[in-house]
C-alpha cells in the first residue's frame, strides 16, 4: 500500500495532467492499493487541507488535456515563512496535513517558485519528488521543462501568422512572447518563426542597433519584419539602473509592456508603421504537443520509479536525452538563463537574427 499527494503549483502549462498520468500510471501498475491525494490548487491545498481522494478513471483520457485537473495557484515562497491573515504557520499546517493524512510522499509540479518551497518541505522532514513544469524552460538541472515546446509552438504560430499580414501590410510587426526573466521561449519560438529582431532579457538591447538592423532589411527590399520580444526585455540603459530604480520606472506605468515602448521608439525613428500582438496566456493554453507528451510520460513514470525506490529529495530532470534525479536543494533558487555566449545565440547571429547588442 502507498499513498501519494499529488500537487500542482504557480502557473499552469499544456503538460501537467500528462505528467501526472505518467507517475499515477506507473504506480497503479507497480501496487495494487495505490492511493492518490489530489491535493487541491497548489500549496493553498496543502495548507488549507482541501484534496480530492483520486481514482484511477481520474487519469485515464487526460494525456491530450492541457491544465491542471487538480487546480493550481501562486503561493509566492517568500510569504511561507509569513502567518497567513488568521495567524495560521503555513509550513506546520503544510507538515501537519502531510502526516494526518498519512501521506508517504508528495510529488509536486512546478517552476522556480514552487521547487523553493518543495525544498523547504523536503528540509522539515516530508519525501518530496518534484516534476520540473515551465513554459519558461528555467529551471536549472534539467535541459527541458515539460510544456515548454507546447509554448514553442504556439508562440511561433503566432510568429507563423503575422508573417502573412505583415508581408501583405509592409509593417514592422512585434510579437510579445511570455518569459519575464529568461528568453529560451522567445528564443526558439523567434528561430522557428523566422524573426528577423529577437530580444531577450538575457541580452540588453540598444534600441539604434534594432533600427540600424530594420534599416538595413529596408535597403534589402524587404518591405517588412518581425520582432520576436520577451516580455522582461531590456534596454542597455535600464539593464544598467538598480533594481529599486527599475522598479520605480516600471511603476510609472507610461507602457502596457515592453514591447509598446519599442514599437513607439521604432516608429518614431523610422517612420515605418508598427503593430503589436500580444498571444499573453494563450501561450500556455491548450493541450499539449506530441513533444511534451513524451517528455512528461517519460518523467512521470521516473518520477513514481523514485517513490518505489523510496528516493525522495529530488526532481526528475532530463539531461542529454537521459532522465536524471537532481537534488532538490542543488535546484532551489537557481535560474536557467540563456547564456548570451552559447552556440545557439552565435547560430541565430550568423542567420542574421540581430539580438539588440
Ligand atoms: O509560468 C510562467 C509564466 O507564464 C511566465 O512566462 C509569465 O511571465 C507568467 O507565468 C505569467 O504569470 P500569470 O499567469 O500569473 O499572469
Amino acid at each position: 500500500m502507498i499513498r501519494v499527494g499529488f500537487l500542482t503549483s504557480g502557473g499552469d502549462c499544456q503538460s501537467l495532467n500528462a505528467t501526472m498520468r505518467g507517475v499515477a500510471k506507473t504506480l497503479y501498475q507497480t501496487y495494487d492499493d495505490t492511493e492518490i491525494y489530489g491535493i487541491l490548487e497548489g500549496y493553498k491545498g496543502l495548507i488549507y487541507g482541501n484534496y480530492r481522494k483520486m481514482k484511477p478513471s481520474d487519469f485515464s483520457g487526460i494525456l491530450t488535456e492541457g491544465g491542471t485537473i487538480i487546480g493550481t495557484s501562486r503561493q509566492p515562497f517568500k510569504k511561507m515563512r509569513e502567518p497567513d491573515e488568521n495567524g495560521l504557520d503555513k509550513v506546520k499546517a503544510m507538515k501537519d496535513n502531510y502526516k494526518k493524512w498519512g501521506l508517504d510522499c508528495l510529488v509536486i509540479l512546478g517552476g522556480n517558485g514552487t521547487h523553493k518551497t518543495a525544498n523547504l518541505l523536503s528540509e522539515e522532514g516530508c519525501n518530496v519528488v518534484t516534476l520540473p513544469k515551465t513554459i519558461d524552460n528555467d529551471i536549472w538541472g534539467t535541459d527541458i521543462t515539460f510544456g515548454f515546446q507546447s509554448a514553442v509552438n504556439i508562440a511561433t504560430n503566432a510568429i507563423d501568422c503575422i508573417h502573412t499580414t505583415a508581408a501583405s501590410h509592409g509593417r514592422v510587426f512585434i510579437v510579445e512572447v511570455m518569459g519575464h526573466k529568461v528568453g529560451w521561449l522567445t528564443l526558439h519560438a523567434g528561430i522557428a518563426g523566422g524573426a528577423d529582431i529577437i530580444l531577450i532579457p538575457e541580452i540588453p538591447y540598444d534600441i539604434n542597433s534594432v533600427v540600424k538592423a530594420l534599416e538595413k532589411r529596408n535597403k534589402q527590399g524587404k518591405k517588412f519584419s518581425i520582432l520576436a520580444v520577451a516580455e522582461g526585455a531590456v534596454s542597455k540603459e535600464d539593464a544598467a539602473l538598480s533594481k529599486k530604480e527599475l522598479k520605480a520606472k516600471k511603476r510609472e506605468k507610461l507602457y502596457p509592456s515592453i514591447s509598446y515602448q519599442i514599437g513607439q521608439e521604432i516608429q518614431e525613428r523610422t517612420g515605418q508603421e508598427v503593430r503589436i500582438t500580444v498571444p499573453g496566456h494563450t501561450q500556455r493554453g491548450g493541450g499539449p504537443g506530441p513533444y511534451d507528451r513524451v517528455i512528461s510520460s517519460r518523467l512521470g513514470s521516473a518520477a513514481a520509479r523514485l517513490i518505489i525506490e523510496g528516493k525522495f529529495g529530488y526532481m526528475v530532470g532530463f539531461r542529454n536525452g537521459e532522465i536524471v534525479p537532481v537534488p532538490l536543494n542543488d535546484v532551489a533558487g537557481k535560474l536557467k538563463i540563456v547564456n548570451p555566449e552559447s552556440s545557439i545565440i552565435k547560430e541565430a547571429k550568423g542567420l542574421g537574427i540581430c539580438f539588440g547588442d
